[in-house]
């Protein structure tokens, strides 16, 4: 058995703070320990206590001085746009059409598929994410080069084909037979693999035909335990389209719901422009949402409503959405989702912005009872950072006079510089000291 105390100042939440912030909702040390055995969770709490039982030949590493926290989740990401991402000057159907789908293509190859998924990952931990949900493209060979990437590092990822047979270039393009084959294939060899899991991927709306969103709503009721994931409500333009395409439909979640493509594992990214009755539809069938907010101001898209969701119940994840988004940092997007809410006059304390990038994610995901937090038996996937990492940081934590102040100063000032070290189950895969 492989046993690892890790000591430091230690955070991680039961259930969302909410808005003010209540205290019961989280657990924190100062001094705090978290034993791991085997990859799993098997004691926290005081460092003094939990390291009474640490015998002569269990490693231990020390990050006192720094915070350990649950793994970032990231709820909505494009492993294909790295070469996307900081594309000038576009709103979302050019920016599809001019930077996109053009990179895009490169995917049929292989090994450049294996090349960048390589790269992706490595970012990933470089920046305290250590499970997201994730698009590759059209090909399946994309999601085989991913998968493999993700295995070989351990890491609890979800993935799945992309599903597009209309209104996109010939060389993106599948068809519905051809895509069920792919997606049924991929599925046997990948879905419940170690910490992989497959999710079915319609683009969005205006690039599946109703046969192929029927497809997907089959084989979604037919594989349980698969995920679902699409775009919706993003920008007004694509609103707009997808009313013109689906004169039928209520509404742009409408159409998704027509196709069976609701429920409790399928989760929409950006989730912008709705009404009142979508929201109502997210509460009844127990979907989820992603909260995008450096892609929805990079694009141009609008302005998420977390109260909205949240006061209903609904779950809800952050995701930077990298390429449309600007940075793979969370804490950066955390940054970002302050700004969007703040508009609004909505505040996201550091609690339950902290909250939305762990458990929150890890929830909206349907893997909370798995990641997002410290339980005992739960995945130790963790980051070390350090909050004063920059001057600007330190300086700012020597003035801050509550931890509160301090996490707040993280959330807004914090990104990958601020990362020493990033842990898979109880291993070390990322360390300022050994980049990867
Ligand atoms: N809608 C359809 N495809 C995409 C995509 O790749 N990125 C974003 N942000 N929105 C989309
Ligand atoms: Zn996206």
């Amino acid at each position: 058995m492989a046993t690892l105390f890790l000591r430091g100042s230690i955070l991680h939440f039961l259930r969302d703070p909410g808005a003010p912030a209540d205290p019961g909702a989280w657990e924190y040390w100062d001094d705090g320990c978290l034993k791991v055995v085997d990859g799993r969770v098997a004691a926290l709490g005081p460092a003094d206590a939990i390291l009474k039982a640490r015998g002569a030949r269990d490693a231990l590493h020390d990050h006192r001085g720094k915070l350990i926290l649950p793994g970032f989740v990231d709820t909505h990401v494009h492993y294909a746009q790295v070469d996307v991402i900081a594309s000038y000057g576009r709103q979302l159907l050019d920016w599809l059409n001019d930077y996109t789908f053009p990179v895009e293509r490169a995917f049929a190859d292989p090994a450049h598929a294996r090349r960048i998924a390589s790269l992706f990952l490595d970012t990933l931990l470089r920046h305290g994410t250590t499970t997201a949900a994730v698009y590759p493209t059209v090909h399946k060979q994309s999601v085989d080069a991913f998968f493999e990437e993700a295995q070989q590092r351990g890491m609890r990822m979800i993935c799945g084909k992309i599903l597009m047979d209309r209104n996109s270039p010939d060389y993106l393009r599948d068809d519905v037979a051809g895509a069920e084959a792919d997606c049924r294939d991929l599925i046997q060899r990948w879905h419940g693999k170690g910490r992989l899991g497959y999710a079915l991927t319609p683009r969005f709306a205006p690039t599946s035909s109703r046969e192929q969103l029927a497809m997907a709503g089959r084989l979604y009721a037919e594989y349980p335990g698969v995920w679902m994931q699409t775009h919706l409500a993003e920008n007004v333009d694509e609103v707009r389209w997808v009313k013109e395409l689906f004169p039928e439909a209520r509404s742009y979640l409408d159409v998704y719901d027509r196709h069976g493509l609701l429920g409790p594992r399928s989760v929409f990214a950006h989730c912008i422009h709705l009404d009142p009755e979508d929201r109502a539809r997210f509460v009844a069938s127990d979907s989820a949402m992603s909260f995008c907010p450096t892609s929805n101001l990079f694009i141009g898209s609008g302005f998420f409503d977390l109260e909205a969701a949240r006061s209903r119940g609904v779950r809800v994840g952050l995701a930077t959405d990298v390429g449309g988004g600007t940075s793979y940092s969370m804490l950066q997007t955390l940054a970002e989702a302050y700004k969007v809410l703040m508009t609004d006059g909505q505040r996201l304390n550091a609690w339950r912005g902290l909250w939305l990038a762990t458990l929150g994610g890890a929830a909206c995901l349907s893997l909370d009872d798995r990641i997002g937090n410290f339980r005992i038996g739960k995945e130790a996937d963790c980051v070390v950072l350090d909050l004063a990492a920059t001057p600007v940081l330190a300086r700012r934590m020597e003035v801050a006079r509550t931890l509160e102040e301090r996490l707040f100063a993280l959330m807004m000032l914090g990104d990958d510089r601020a990362l020493s070290a990033t842990y898979i189950l109880g291993k070390e895969a990322f360390s300022d000291e050994r980049p990867c």
